[in-house]
């Protein structure tokens, strides 16, 4: 086995097969979230958002999960299923947003507000999720939020505008928001949206929360220059199902690149256009075919949580699959 051979595209069949034959000699289930290289989209057993690949390495059978995505989403995995091996085909692949917020950090804000519930999005590393009361992802956020009682204080983190948008469905003002984002989505401005929304009025624009662009989506659709029912605030599963749904010709996507594969799979008639197709997260590119080869023949790199902290985090991430509607790839 040679890790070139990937680059050559007649011999791009031989690295699929020699991926699924290491899965399945390592007793191996493989993932891939939807921002992964189309590659590893197409090898990985199971495809989709961070819920269902929570939901699914939660329940997997294999004795050990790769998983194709970043450090929080394979730390998930571990704390979720602590008896299995996890991989992550480049540990240094992180994440802006959880980076965003400390354990320390949010210690001093539960402080400041005594008794309130924590909501802590699963975009965070497991030392603050070992403080949390219950995590969520962007496609259950507002049913998480709106299964605590309503005179309860929230505090959320660390995504400002999933906070903004959690707050704006539940009219929630109880509701604490951490002023953390995401660089990729933070980077799809409004003005990106409002141009693209102009040159092409028919098409519909799916929208990911942790999108900066998101309550331009909603402006625009308030100021009658896009049908409000053609403006859908989704995660990258709920895209997916909207997709499939869709009579539209034409969508305006606000999300990390990687999702055109996912989207273009689901409905090939519909013509999808990234708002801005230069939001490619790099964390999520680190992980390269040559590298999910060498995880698999390698064992590396293992992914370990600190038992103390998995187990003070698990509750909140058992919450958090228990919540939601499946979907999203399950
Ligand atoms: P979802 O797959 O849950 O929509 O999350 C998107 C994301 O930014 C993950 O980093
Ligand atoms: Fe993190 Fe943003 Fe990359 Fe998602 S797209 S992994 S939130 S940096």
């Amino acid at each position: 086995m040679t890790i070139t051979e990937v680059g050559a595209p007649g011999l791009r069949v031989d690295w699929a097969d020699q991926v699924r034959r290491l899965a399945r000699e390592r007793d191996a289930v493989v993932l891939a979230h939807n921002y992964q290289l189309p590659e590893i989209q197409d090898v990985a057993h199971h495809t989709g958002d961070s819920l269902a690949l929570s939901r699914i390495a939660a329940a997997a059978e294999q004795s050990t999960i790769v998983f194709c995505g970043v450090h929080f989403m394979a730390e998930t995995a571990k704390i979720l299923a602590p008896e299995k091996t996890v991989l992550i085909p480049d540990a240094a692949a992180g994440c802006s947003l959880a980076d965003s917020i400390n354990a320390a950090e949010l210690r001093e804000w539960k402080a400041q507000h005594p008794g309130a519930v924590v909501v802590s999005y699963v975009n965070t590393t497991a030392e603050v999720k070992a403080e949390t009361d219950v995590c969520c992802t962007s496609s259950n956020a507002v049913e998480v939020v709106a299964s605590i009682p309503a005179d309860r204080e929230v505090l959320f983190l660390p995504d400002q505008f999933l906070g903004a948008h959690v707050r704006r469905i539940t009219g929630r003002e109880n509701l604490h928001v951490w002023a953390g984002e995401c660089h990729v989505h933070a980077g799809i401005n409004g003005a990106e949206l409002t141009a693209r929304a102009a040159e092409d009025p028919s098409a519909e624009l799916f929208v990911h929360p942790e999108c900066g662009c998101a309550t331009s989506a909603l402006y625009l659709a308030g100021a009658g220059a896009v049908e409000p029912e053609r403006v859908k605030i989704l995660s990258t599963g709920g895209m997916l199902d909207a997709a499939r749904e869709t009579k539209a010709r034409s969508v305006l996507v606000a999300t990390e690149v990687g999702m055109l594969h996912q989207l273009r799979r689901a409905a090939p008639e519909v013509d999808f256009r990234a708002v801005n197709d230069r939001a490619s997260c790099h964390y999520m590119k680190m992980i390269t075919p040559e590298k999910l080869l060498r995880a698999l023949a390698e064992g590396r790199d293992e992914v370990h949580v600190d038992p103390d902290t998995a187990e003070r985090a698990r509750a909140s991430v058992r919450r958090m699959i228990e919540i939601g509607r499946p979907g999203g790839g399950e």
